[in-house]
């Protein structure tokens, strides 16, 4: 606290992300990153772009990028809005589409930067809460709100909801903007992007840090009705005109047009999931339905906190979180095969 802060940032509690240690030989399970390297095009454009040019700023609007995402999807570049990470857009989509009297609503048990938007922009939310079985329930999120925001899949809960379900929770809110954080769709889960051809208040939110393995360069979008992506337009261009440098494009370009990396990387992380929540059961563990690279599961007799203590003394580190409804659950991010064969034998040595 100092004197000099202004009355906002006194108050703020701000995210805390998984932690990125600079310790060697870890199996580092901790912040659902993909195992695999991006795709090898990614290197040559990097390479190519990191000469003369970069005496120039980017394109302020990234327009090579939103065609490339527009032809993946089939949809068109003015329905496409990029940002630096999704955290971004997401943070742009809280001032720019949520802020609003009513409260914004989101699950009790979610992505933690959520809360952390509302504090910042003084959003009003309220959380509701998941079902006994760790699920979305669309029927919930009938009441008056200023929006609605979800991943799907959820995390760190990895619970996939049905677009028959997002589909109910648009039409019974037809005012409001219903936002899908789809950061781990792409693992198992459906994306809602279809969708929004036919509702207007839909905007889907992606990353390129998961399933393309991009988490270090920093690049996410959003696609929506172009009203939507307007308001996120107006609030970029009234915060950072470049959130995207010259590498974060054309490397960004270059993994959305490598599809058979994409498709390949996140075959192996699905199948290697299905092995290790195989593993994880063999041990004991609860593990719920994932749609995502990541599982979430609790062990009946063992502590959490206490699990993952012993896995950090064995250099496996996996995120705990020390909150409500949570705290007895493990979130393990699905690594190689031989990274997940050292989880799970470091789990047998702990249980005994
Ligand atoms: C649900 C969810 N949304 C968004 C993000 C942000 O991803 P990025 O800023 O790397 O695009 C994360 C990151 O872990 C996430 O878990």
């Amino acid at each position: 606290m100092s004197r000099y802060w202004s009355a906002v940032v006194s108050k703020l509690t701000p995210y805390v992300p998984g932690e990125q240690p600079k310790l060697p030989n870890l199996v580092k399970l901790n912040t659902n990153e993909n195992p695999y390297g991006p795709s090898p095009r990614v290197q040559e454009v990097l390479l190519a772009e990191s000469g003369d040019s970069l005496r120039l700023y980017p394109d302020p609007n990234a327009d090579r990028l939103k065609e490339a995402i527009a032809t993946y999807y089939g949809v068109t570049p003015g329905q496409v809005f990029v940002g630096n990470g999704s955290d971004e857009v997401l943070a742009h989509v809280f001032l720019g589409l949520l802020k609003h009297e009513k409260p914004v609503l989101f699950p009790d048990i979610t992505y933690s930067f959520y809360p952390v938007y509302c504090g910042l922009y003084d959003v009003a939310y309220e959380t509701v809460p998941l079902t006994e079985a760790f699920e979305i329930r669309s029927g919930d999120y009938a009441r008056p709100n200023g929006g609605i925001i979800f991943p799907n899949p959820n995390a760190p809960t990895g619970r996939a909801l049905s677009l028959a379900a997002i589909e109910q929770m648009l039409v019974a809110n037809p005012d409001s903007v219903v936002v899908v954080d789809e950061a781990y769709v792409d693992f198992g889960g459906e994306t809602a992007i279809p969708l929004v051809a036919k509702y207007p208040n839909l905007l889907v939110v992606q990353t390129l840090s998961k399933s393309r393995s991009l988490a270090g360069l920093r690049v996410g979008f959003a696609v929506g009705h172009p009203d939507l992506i307007e308001a996120l337009e107006r609030v970029k261009n009234s915060f950072n005109s470049y959130p995207l440098d010259r590498l974060a494009i054309a490397g960004a370009v270059a993994a959305m047009e490598d599809r058979e990396h994409f498709d390949q990387t996140r075959q192996a992380v699905m199948k290697s999931r299905e092995a290790l929540v195989r593993d994880l059961a063999a041990l004991g563990f609860e593990v719920l339905p994932s749609a995502a690279n990541f599982i979430f599961a609790r062990h009946p007799r063992r502590d959490a906190g206490e699990l993952a203590a012993a896995l950090r003394s064995r250099s496996i580190i996996v995120r705990h979180f020390r909150l409500p409804r949570i705290e007895q659950f493990l979130r393990i991010t699905v690594g190689t095969d031989a990274q997940c064969r050292a989880l799970t034998d470091a789990l047998r040595e702990i249980l005994g």
